[in-house]
């Protein structure tokens, strides 16, 4: 079945996931600030770094609809309400509404996409489905990290990094302020768990 993008189910369907994904993109931006207020820095940057690569999901599904300039198009959808008094149920809304967009939404949108005859569309959304999946795996990582008061404590020796300043110390616990720039423990993180971080 070959259809023109214009009538087709995956021009809605881009739509549908750039409003996800900005709305995504603003939840996280919202959590970073309650985790901010909360004292838990490292989760505010898991929730802000996240939010910006919601912001290039949607940047790149909004210049697919680029014939489509100058129309409004009406869509129907389900959005996720998450006005939660914890970082904790968060954490765990964000891990459940990156899974859902992984297994359920954008798998299905690819698979419509094929079906339609739009071979490169259906490929961006298989991508991106495996990107959330990764966003959903980081937020659980965290959510149970926290849930078992992990998130600064180590059973044996790890090597823990000051995401403010870089400095690094091996410890079952960070210290409660960074010896060097005396950011607070917040701002700790076991190294495996920074991103760009050189394996040695
Ligand atoms: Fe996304
Ligand atoms: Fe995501």
């Amino acid at each position: 079945m070959s259809v023109l993008f214009e009538n087709s189910e995956t021009k809605r369907n881009v739509l549908r996931a750039f409003a996800g994904e900005s709305q995504a993109r603003n939840r996280y931006t919202f959590a970073a600030g309650l985790a901010k207020k909360n004292g838990l820095h490292v989760i505010e940057a898991v929730f802000t770094f996240t939010a910006d690569q919601e912001r290039a999901h949607a940047k790149a599904y909004y210049e697919l609809l680029k014939p489509c300039s100058g129309e409004n198009i009406a869509i129907d959808g389900t959005y996720p309400v998450d006005l939660y008094e914890t970082v904790l149920e968060h954490l765990r809304a964000a891990q459940h509404n990156e899974y859902q967009e992984w297994e359920h939404d954008y798998t299905g949108f690819a698979h419509t996409a094929k079906e339609e005859g739009f071979p490169e569309v259906s490929h961006l959304f298989s991508q991106i489905a495996r990107i959330e999946q990764t966003h959903g795996d980081r937020f659980g990582q965290f959510a149970d990290l926290l849930e078992q008061n992990k998130l600064f404590i180590s059973e044996t020796e790890c090597q823990w990094m000051c995401l403010n300043c870089g400095y690094l110390v091996t410890a079952t616990r960070p210290p409660e302020l960074c010896p060097v720039c005396k950011h607070p423990q917040g701002f700790f993180v076991r190294v495996e768990m920074v991103p760009f971080q050189m394996k040695r």
